[in-house]
């Protein structure tokens, strides 16, 4: 006899664990299938966020900041720090403990909603009158039927064609995040939102860091001043990234990884490191699911295919998060989980896609919201911009961090605010104010003529709604 339910997830990552709580806070009989193993082959759900992405990669990013903090700017406030080591197992232990944490409270939450979860992989078996059958493969197999089905089994780690991951010399960011001591040098292809985060930990810990990305600009989605800002602050800690390089033949060996490339100029070059990791983006996740059995409709990527609503071409299945199209970002995936959520019950869940915040961890931090200068021109919307550096901003300056600019664009009919750009300290926290503000349609002088506390980094940003208007107060 299978097991019935009103509502089956697929995958416990912050799509499918966000999706069941909604759901079952919604009254709805509701299973999480995830079949993520912990060191001890148990439960371990949160996904690649909570495992292998979102929260051990901030863990890390945390203790290589104190580190680099203890060695480098205590002396500034007068604090003698000699002799700082790292312990890199006891670092990479921390975060083992901060995963564990994470993945006890989702099993918490589960016990709390009254979601039935079930460790092991989930896939359709056949449809059902009303519903599809899912068998669940984990220490004991099981048949559970539902009437819905929410498919959010999220993404992996793009290899380079002919050099799988070895996690030993090249790493996705799996290996990436479990290092057990400080390369002397470190590779990475791809300088994107991981290779900049993970070359900033290691980076921080003494190795010797090298970035080779294809792309002949650096971060092209980000808004162009933001973007060079944040270069120039990399390439003064030393992060070497190399542009527009084509990448050739990869070598593993005893000594370590040796890359062949061609550089800008087209001049063949070669790159020997201890380890590399190979950060080219991912791709959607929808192995062992068995979708012929039902006919579920994938596109060239591998990526369920969904409608503005998460709709599959199947009745009643629905799909979330990095599966389907959109930005890979936890939040947009626990978005659109509650959405669907809402949606099953009849409600109206919605997901505002132009103000879905992007946030790159480094130091400065870059954070933005809607769309950027370049993106504006092209779409041929007049605008007016407005910045304020956090060198003027006095919360910095006793911080000590005063990198980086805060920039505001608003419509320049209508003032409506249509993007927000921020490098520097606590942008992940600041674009917080941009992003409600944007989804209130708020313009720029409703952000200026509110109180601010001083003295805060927020102040940047009134000031920079200021500057929209060409009146800042303190630059
Ligand atoms: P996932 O988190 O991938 O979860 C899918 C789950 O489904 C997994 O547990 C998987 O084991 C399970 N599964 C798959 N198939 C089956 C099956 N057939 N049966 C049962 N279970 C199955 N995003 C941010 O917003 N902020 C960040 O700071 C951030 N940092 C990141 C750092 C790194 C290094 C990486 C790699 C990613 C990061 N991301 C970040 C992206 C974020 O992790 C993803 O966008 C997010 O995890 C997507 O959630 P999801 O629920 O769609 O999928
Ligand atoms: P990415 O898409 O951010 O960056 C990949 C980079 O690799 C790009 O700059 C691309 O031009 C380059 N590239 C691709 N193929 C290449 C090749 N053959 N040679 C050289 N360069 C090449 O992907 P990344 O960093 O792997 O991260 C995957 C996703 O995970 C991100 O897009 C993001 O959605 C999510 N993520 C989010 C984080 C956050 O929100 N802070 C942190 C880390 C990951």
């Amino acid at each position: 006899m299978s097991k019935q339910f009103d509502v089956i997830v697929i995958g416990g990552g912050p799509g499918g664990y966000i999706a069941a709580i909604r759901a079952a806070q919604l009254g709805f009989n509701v299973a999480c299938i995830d079949e993520w193993k912990n060191d001890k082959g148990g439960p371990a759900p949160g996904g690649t966020c909570t495992n292998v992405g979102c929260i051990p990669s901030k863990a890390l990013l945390q203790s290589s900041e104190h580190f680099e903090h203890a060695n480098k700017h205590f002396a500034e406030h007068g604090i003698t720090a000699t002799g700082v080591k790292m312990d890199v197992a006891k670092m990479i232990a921390r975060k083992d403990t901060v995963v564990k944490q994470n993945n006890d409270g989702i099993l918490y939450l589960f016990k709390k909603n009254k979601v039935s979860f079930f460790h092991g992989r989930g896939s359709f078996a056949k449809a059902v009158e009303g519903g599809y059958e899912i068998k669940v493969a984990g220490a004991a197999e099981e048949t559970l039927t539902g009437k819905q089905i929410i498919i959010a089994t999220g993404s992996n780690a793009r290899a380079l064609p002919g050099t799988p991951f070895d996690e030993e010399l090249v790493l996705s960011n799996d290996g990436a995040l479990r290092v057990g001591a400080v390369p002397k040098k470190l590779g990475l292809i791809g300088s994107g939102v991981i290779g900049l985060e993970m070359g900033s930990v290691w980076r921080r810990l003494g190795a010797e860091v090298t970035i080779l990305e294809g792309l002949p600009t650096f971060l092209g989605a980000v808004d162009e001043q933001i973007a060079k800002e944040a270069k120039k602050a990399f390439d003064k800690q030393g992060l070497k990234i190399e542009l527009g390089v084509k990448v050739g033949e990869i070598k593993t060996g005893k000594k370590g990884v040796s890359i062949a490339y061609t550089n800008a100029k087209g001049e063949a070059q070669s790159l020997e490191v201890d380890k590399l990791i190979v950060s080219i983006g991912r791709v959607p996740n929808t192995i062992g699911l068995n979708t012929e059995a039902v006919g579920l409709q994938l596109d060239e990527r591998g990526a369920v295919v969904v409608d503005a609503d998460c709709k599959t071409n199947l009745p009643g299945v629905w799909a979330v998060g990095d599966v389907v199209r959109g930005p890979m970002l936890a939040h947009k995936a626990e978005e659109e989980g509650v959405a669907v959520a809402e949606r099953i019950a009849g409600q109206h869940g919605h997901v505002n896609f132009n103000t879905i915040p992007w946030v790159i961890y480094t130091s400065p931090e870059i954070a933005w919201v809607g769309r950027t200068e370049q993106q504006l021109k092209a779409d041929g919307v007049k605008y007016k911009a407005g910045s304020f550096p956090f060198l003027a901003n006095g919360r910095a300056r006793a911080l000590g961090d005063t990198t980086g600019m805060v920039k505001m664009l608003a419509d320049a009919e209508t003032d409506e605010i249509l993007g927000v750009h921020i490098v520097g300290p606590q942008a992940s926290e600041l674009i917080a104010e941009a992003v409600v503000a944007m989804e209130f349609k708020a313009s720029s002088e409703d952000i200026a003529r509110i109180c601010h506390a001083h003295p805060s980094l927020s102040e940047a940003t009134k000031e920079a709604a200021l500057a929209v208007d060409k009146r800042t107060l303190n630059f």
